[in-house]
C-alpha cells in the first residue's frame, strides 16, 4: 500500500504513452506543437517495467493517456503486457476515438477494459473548429466501435469553450436520454502552450449544469462520485451526466493518482510543476530498489492541492505532454 503524508492512498497510475496526437484541440496544444523524439520516450519494455514496479507498490489501476495513446506503435502489445501485470485489476484508456474503428476489438481482446472518448460537440463544423484536424464522423464511429467491442461503460469527455461549443451541451447531454453512456463535462484547466484560451474562455461546471437544467429540468443526483466526476441524471434518462470541476471545486482530498509522462517523469499533481525523473535513473543503471524508493518518496510528498486561485498556473508542460 502506498500512502502520502496526508493519508491519501495513492493507487491509480496514469501512464502517458506519447505526447504525439493526430488532433490539435484548441484547449490542449497549439497547431504548430513540436514533439519529443521517440528515443526520449519510454520504450515498450520500460513502460512494462514501470507498470510492474508500481503494481508491486500497490497500484492496481492504470489508465493509458497521451497525447493520443492509440497513435503509439505496438499499442495492442503494450496493452496486453500491462493487462498481464500481476496486481493490475483495472486498465483503461483516454482517447480521441479516431482510430478505434480499427483498434477497439484488438485492444479489448488484449485486456483493455474501459475507454473514455473525447467528444465536445455533435456538429461537424464545430468539431473541426475545436480539434483543427478532426472529422466528427470518425470519432462517432470510434464510440460505436468501442461499444461494440464491449469497452463499457462508455464514458464521453467534453470540454466546453466559450465562443466554441457552449450551446452544444444540450445535444451532448441529450445523448444520455437513449444511451446508457456517461457524458462528462470537464472544466478547462490552464497549462503552457494555449494558456490564454484556457484561462479566458473557461465555462464552469455550474454554468454548464444551469444550461442543461434550463432545457431538461432539475438533474437528479444521489451525491455519488465516479472518480472525480459528480454524477447526475436527467429525469428518466438511460445514461448519466458527470461534472468534473477541477478548477472551481477541486477534489484534491479524494485524489488517488500519480502520473507518469511519456518521457518517464513522475508527476504527483496534474496542476503542479514538481516532477521526479524515473527514466534517466533507470537508463543510468538504478536498481529496482532505488526506483521503488524514488517512487515512494515522490508519493509521500504528493502536493495537497493546486494553486490556481493564487494564480499559480503550471507552465512547464502543455496538456499533451502530461496526459490529462
Ligand atoms: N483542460 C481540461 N481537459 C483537457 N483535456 C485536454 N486539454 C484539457 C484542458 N486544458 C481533456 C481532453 C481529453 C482528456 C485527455 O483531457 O478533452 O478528454
Ligand atoms: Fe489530442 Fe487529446 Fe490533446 Fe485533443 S485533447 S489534441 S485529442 S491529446
Amino acid at each position: 500500500m502506498t500512502f502520502d503524508r496526508f493519508g491519501r492512498k495513492i493507487h491509480y497510475l496514469r501512464i502517458s504513452l506519447t505526447d504525439h496526437c493526430n488532433l490539435r484541440c484548441i484547449y490542449c496544444m497549439p497547431e504548430d506543437q513540436t514533439f519529443r523524439a521517440n528515443a526520449e520516450l519510454m520504450q515498450d519494455d520500460e513502460i512494462l517495467l514501470f507498470a510492474r514496479l508500481f503494481a508491486e507498490l500497490g497500484f492496481d489501476k492504470i489508465r493509458l493517456t497521451g497525447g493520443e495513446p492509440t497513435v503509439r506503435a505496438n499499442i495492442t502489445e503494450i496493452v496486453r503486457g500491462i493487462a498481464q501485470t500481476p496486481g493490475i485489476h483495472s486498465l483503461s484508456m483516454t482517447t480521441n476515438g479516431l482510430l478505434l474503428p480499427r483498434l477497439a476489438a484488438p485492444l479489448a481482446a488484449a485486456g483493455l477494459q474501459h475507454v473514455n472518448i473525447s467528444i465536445d460537440t455533435l456538429d461537424a463544423l464545430k468539431f473541426k473548429r475545436l480539434t483543427h484536424w478532426g472529422k466528427l464522423e470518425q470519432a462517432w464511429q470510434g464510440i460505436l466501435a468501442a461499444e461494440e467491442a464491449g469497452l463499457s461503460p462508455i464514458k464521453l469527455n467534453a470540454v466546453i469553450v466559450k465562443g466554441y461549443n457552449e450551446e452544444d451541451v444540450i445535444d451532448l447531454a441529450a445523448l444520455t436520454l437513449q444511451k446508457s453512456w456517461q457524458l462528462r463535462f470537464i472544466e478547462m484547466m490552464p497549462f503552457a502552450g494555449v494558456t490564454t484560451v484556457q484561462t479566458q474562455q473557461i465555462v464552469t461546471a455550474a454554468q454548464i449544469q444551469a444550461k442543461i437544467e434550463c432545457e431538461f429540468g432539475p438533474l437528479e443526483t444521489n451525491q455519488r462520485y465516479d472518480g472525480e466526476a459528480r454524477i447526475f441524471r436527467i429525469r428518466g434518462a438511460q445514461g448519466e451526466i458527470g461534472f468534473i470541476s477541477s478548477v472551481t471545486v477541486p477534489f484534491c482530498s479524494a485524489c488517488t493518482r500519480a502520473r507518469l509522462t511519456a518521457d518517464g517523469v513522475l508527476r504527483m499533481c496534474l496542476l503542479r510543476e514538481k516532477e521526479f525523473d524515473l527514466l534517466t535513473p533507470l537508463r543510468n543503471g538504478a536498481t529496482f530498489e532505488d526506483l521503488r524508493q524514488m517512487i515512494l518518496g515522490a508519493v509521500w510528498n504528493k502536493p495537497w492541492g493546486h494553486g490556481l486561485d493564487e494564480g499559480d498556473i503550471p507552465l512547464n508542460r502543455a496538456m499533451n505532454q502530461i496526459g490529462g
